[in-house]
């Protein structure tokens, strides 16, 4: 397979950017041809940003798993697709080759649909980075039922909201996960998930861990039994392999829930030919993939990474995507370049939270592996800072690998604004330029566009890419007020961004009320609401602070009437909340019990002094009359209960 839309130079990506600004459906639609679709489409583009509506090939049938999988097969069968390394570096590495991906993509469709699911269903998925998560995952698109992937560090509390918010009757889980040294006991968490439950109408639980569990009859099956069935049936009921249903491209594909700066998580939805489109194209030219070549992900499956650069983007060019079940402490700080040395890794893409904590273990964990099989390494999730832009550059990729920094986020599926590998220029801290298809502008606070260079502002994108989001599951007004609203015919991205004197671009952070810790998002929003669920706890207040191996912290303000109980251990006790809420990705690294919190005569709390006070910088609050009470603020200063 050969990529006829890779871009191998500056001056084609610059004239491959300019057409796809002056004619975007001549430049999508070229690129959709390389592309298997049942049914051509008969428009390549409709949209508008006031309802938001986004259509990419309207009328184009398609199924993403015969792109991702079936197309491969005639020349690429015995070529691995996923090659698994297992938490434990001792067990058996798994190699998955197309047809045996094939093979299992198949098999687990047909035992969704011997256990009732069907086109249009929502299936939750929640499992640990084991293959079958794979396999469950392309078996929903393969029968188009759309998957709902859930990040095995979510707590019972936040799968319930997502099965409720997206009325999901299907579960796929496993009876534990193994992630270092701990066991996370999935089909636990999801049982306790299901207290109240009355949608979800059958589990699908794989063994992993060998954890005991409660099986309940006539709703949870095992996934070996029902596979094996479902391979029993070629030969009593003639079923071949599994037929892709075929979709409309604007078909969902999936749901992913993502946290924003009010309320509970939106389902974030893609659908099915542009989502495809997007990840293929971004994914060969960012990184420059070339057939046969090694890539390695870090990411986690559940989040939108995962989706689109282990599972669809790679996959659907034929690529060869290495899966990790672990993490990269365990057994010690040197396994990514002991997984990089053992299979001869070309490509490494991780997160900048990654690469801050591996720092922190000095150069020991490199000695005797051999990194000269990388090539090209990048970087998502948040802003990496120039120390770890340099360490990643000087002691992963011997100052030899284009670092490719790539900022873009769940709402748009792939990649938007990056350097490519060793064609475009890159600048250390630096996204630098847009994809092609990607009209980024500045603007002020009042909406109006910066124009020149050497200039900040809050990020937007001018029209549609087809990745764009669709809507927010079964509340489309949430997603016009959330992307469409705050600047008209502007998709607002809630980043901030800088252009320097050359036109690239560096993402400065959020502007919202979204926290990114370790490269996870996380509403303030939301960790209030766990906080204010804690008995004793009257009001509170969550704010980000500089981390040095997070990114952010989480910084909770608190205003708490337990005072006869031990006042830290009432702290523990406000975290192990927010971890039984949410889960414990979203625990406060800091709590402070203070008296008042600094409102505005509205009512409204002024983060901006609480940002302050967080980041230790006392001297510059800043302006504080408008305060209802001014004197809270020395109050949180000094500490004072
Ligand atoms: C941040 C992750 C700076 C940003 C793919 C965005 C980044 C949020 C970068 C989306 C980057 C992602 N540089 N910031 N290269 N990449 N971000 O939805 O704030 O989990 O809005 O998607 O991460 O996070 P999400």
């Amino acid at each position: 397979m050969s990529y006829p839309y890779q871009l191998k130079t500056f001056e084609e990506y610059k004239e491959a950017y300019q057409k796809s600004v002056d004619d975007p459906e001549g430049f999508w639609g070229d690129i959709a041809q390389h592309f298997y679709w049942r049914q051509p489409w008969n428009k390549v583009l409709n949209w508008n940003f006031t309802e938001p509506k986004a259509e990419w090939f309207a009328g184009g049938k398609l199924n993403i798993t015969e792109n991702c999988i079936d197309r491969h097969l005639e020349t690429m069968g015995e070529q691995p697709a996923i090659i698994w390394e297992p938490n434990n570096p001792e067990d058996r590495v798994r190699v998955v080759t197309y047809n045996r991906l094939h093979k299992r993509v198949c098999q687990f469709a047909q035992v969704l649909k011997n256990n009732g699911v069907k086109k249009g269903d929502r299936v939750c998925i929640y499992m640990g980075m084991v293959p079958e998560l794979a396999y469950a995952v392309l078996g929903c698109a393969r029968i188009g039922a759309i998957h709902s992937v859930v990040f095995g560090g979510f707590s019972a509390q936040s799968i319930a909201n997502r099965l409720e918010d997206a009325q999901a009757q299907y579960i796929v889980t496993a009876d534990g996960a193994y992630r270092g040294d701990k066991v996370i006991p999935l089909k636990d968490v999801v049982d306790d998930a299901l207290i109240g439950n009355k949608t979800v109408k059958k589990i699908i639980v794989y063994t992993r861990t060998r954890l005991p569990v409660s099986m309940l009859k006539g709703r949870d099956v095992w996934w070996e039994d029902e596979m094996e069935y479902a391979e029993t049936q070629v030969e009593k009921e003639g079923v071949v392999s599994c037929p892709a249903e075929v979709m409309d491209a604007e078909d969902p594909l999936f749901i992913l829930y993502t946290s924003g700066s009010t309320g509970k998580p939106k389902g974030v939805v893609h659908t099915c030919g542009g989502y495809m489109v997007y990840t293929a194209y971004t994914f060969v030219n960012v990184f420059q993939y070339q057939p046969g070549q090694i890539y390695f992900c870090t990411a986690d499956i559940g989040w939108i990474t995962g989706h689109s650069y282990i599972l669809y983007g790679p996959l659907s060019v034929g690529a060869t995507s290495l899966m990790f079940e672990g993490v990269p402490t365990w057994p010690d700080a040197g396994r990514f370049w002991d997984i990089v040395d053992k299979f001869k890794v070309n490509i490494l893409y991780t997160a900048p939270t990654a690469i801050r904590s591996l720092m922190g273990f000095g150069l020991q964990p490199f000695d005797g592996k051999d990194l000269s099989s990388l090539k090209v390494l990048g970087t998502v999730g948040e802003p990496i800072n120039e120390e770890a832009w340099h360490w990643y550059d000087e002691h992963v990729g011997k100052k030899r690998c284009p670092i490719v920094d790539t900022w873009w986020q769940t709402e748009t599926a792939g990649i938007m604004i990056s350097n490519l590998a060793g064609v475009t220029p890159s600048k250390p801290t630096f996204a630098t330029l847009p994809l092609p298809g990607v009209q980024p502008v500045l603007v002020d606070e009042n909406g109006n566009e910066v124009e020149g260079n050497n200039v900040s502002g809050n990020l937007c994108i001018k029209a549609p890419w087809p990745g764009i989001l669709r809507t927010t599951y079964g509340d489309h007004e949430r997603c016009r007020l959330n992307y469409f609203s705050t600047y008209p015919n502007l998709y607002f991205t809630g980043d901030g961004a800088l252009r320097d004197e050359t036109g690239f671009y560096r993402i400065t952070g959020r502007v919202d009320d979204v926290l990114n810790v370790s490269g996870h998002r996380i509403g303030t929003a939301e960790v209030e609401n766990a906080i204010n669920m804690h008995a004793g706890v009257v009001e509170s207040a969550v704010v980000g602070y500089p981390h040095t191996i997070k990114g952010q912290g989480i910084y909770a303000y608190v205003i708490f009437s337990g005072g006869s109980h031990d006042l830290e251990l009432s702290k523990k006790d406000i975290t192990a909340t927010v971890s039984r809420i949410i889960g414990p990705i979203a625990k406060p690294d800091k709590i402070q019990f203070v008296k008042g919190l600094p409102k505005t005569r509205s009512g409204k709390i002024m983060r901006r002094i609480l940002r302050k006070i967080a980041e230790g910088d006392l001297q510059n609050v800043g302006d504080i009359t408008t305060l209802l009470d001014p004197a809270v603020v020395e109050d949180i200063k000094n500490g004072r209960l």
